[in-house]
């Protein structure tokens, strides 16, 4: 069940270290070394990789010297391009398709607050939204010395390895997500009235279908809080039991940033999150991010 296709041609393994080349592995990503990502892409390459990202929903690329127009080009190969950013609009920068997750405050220096303190717990990305996001890029700018990882599920796996019994149970419940409950969830400052007005609650399947491959996959995590017609502890200790089991470490790849590293992945069958780092109040962490619209979770 977690055996993976070999590595198709142009890819490698990053890391000689066998222990690391399992981890990436575990979770279905690869890094790719022949790709410039700051030039044009043929359309050869764009579409190799448009095939790789089906088979792998974790792709890393080394070294990348790229400016925010030259990320927002290379993102515009995968569909259209997500604006505007729920409870991001307080940074004059939210307002561009190019944005920057960071540990920065307001002044422009490192902070221990943990801003943006939901990416820290295991989410996917806009679930909150009817069309929740079809992938997320990150190219990272300034990277501490340690910690600060992104973490990566797969949840196609988790689910693969559930018993008949736990999939019989959920395959038709139907979980509620919200940008208020995310907030609950992660101890964040309330959603304000206008944030809620804004985004109403929205329900996805638990067990989601991915429209590239047929697999099937769970959806679910930080911005998921109850389970329609479940009481709400029975729900919220379902879908606890289910993230659990899907963050387990056999389903996670740990991304260890270095500066010019630029991560794209698959929101509809990974969640992901961000580690704290060990000198939050003094070194910085810095990355741009975009995103791409999906469709509608079925
Ligand atoms: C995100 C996110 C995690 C990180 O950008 O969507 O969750 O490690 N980031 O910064
Ligand atoms: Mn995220």
């Amino acid at each position: 069940m977690n055996a993976m296709p070999p590595a198709p041609r142009g890819v490698i393994n990053p890391d000689p270290n066998p222990a690391v080349t399992m981890t990436l592995d575990a979770a279905g990503g690869v890094e790719i070394t022949d790709i410039d990502t700051a030039q044009p892409l043929s359309l050869c390459d764009r579409d190799r990789i448009k095939r790789l990202f089906r088979a792998h929903p974790i792709l890393v690329f080394r070294g990348q010297l790229l400016s925010k127009a030259a990320q927002y080009a290379f993102t515009e190969n995968f569909g259209e391009i997500e604006g505007l950013h729920v409870g991001r609009h307080t940074n004059a920068e939210a307002y561009t398709a190019v944005h920057t997750v960071s540990n920065l405050d307001a002044d422009g220096h490192p902070s221990g607050a943990m801003k943006e303190r939901g990416n820290y717990f295991w989410h996917t990305d806009k679930s909150y939204h009817a069309i929740p996001s079809l992938l997320t890029m990150l190219h990272a700018v300034d990277i501490p010395q340690e910690g600060g990882q992104t973490q990566f599920a797969n949840t196609r796996l988790a689910y693969a390895a559930l018993d008949d019994a736990t999939k019989a149970r959920i395959a038709d419940l139907r979980a509620v997500h919200s940008w208020e409950g995310s907030r609950i969830n992660s101890g964040s400052p309330p959603a304000t009235d206008a944030q809620k007005l804004e985004r109403p609650p929205v329900d996805h399947p638990i067990v989601r279908t991915h429209p590239d491959t047929g697999e099937k996959m769970l959806y679910l995590g930080n911005h998921s809080h109850a389970i329609i017609g479940m009481g709400d502890e029975e729900g919220r200790a379902l879908l606890a039991e289910l993230l659990a089991h899907a963050t387990a470490a056999e389903f996670v790849y740990s991304h260890q940033w270095r500066p010019g590293d630029l991560v794209l992945w698959d929101n509809r069958c990974l969640v992901h999150r961000a580690r704290v780092h060990a000198n939050m109040g003094q070194e910085r962490r810095v990355l741009h991010r975009t995103v791409v619209r999906g469709d509608a979770p079925y």
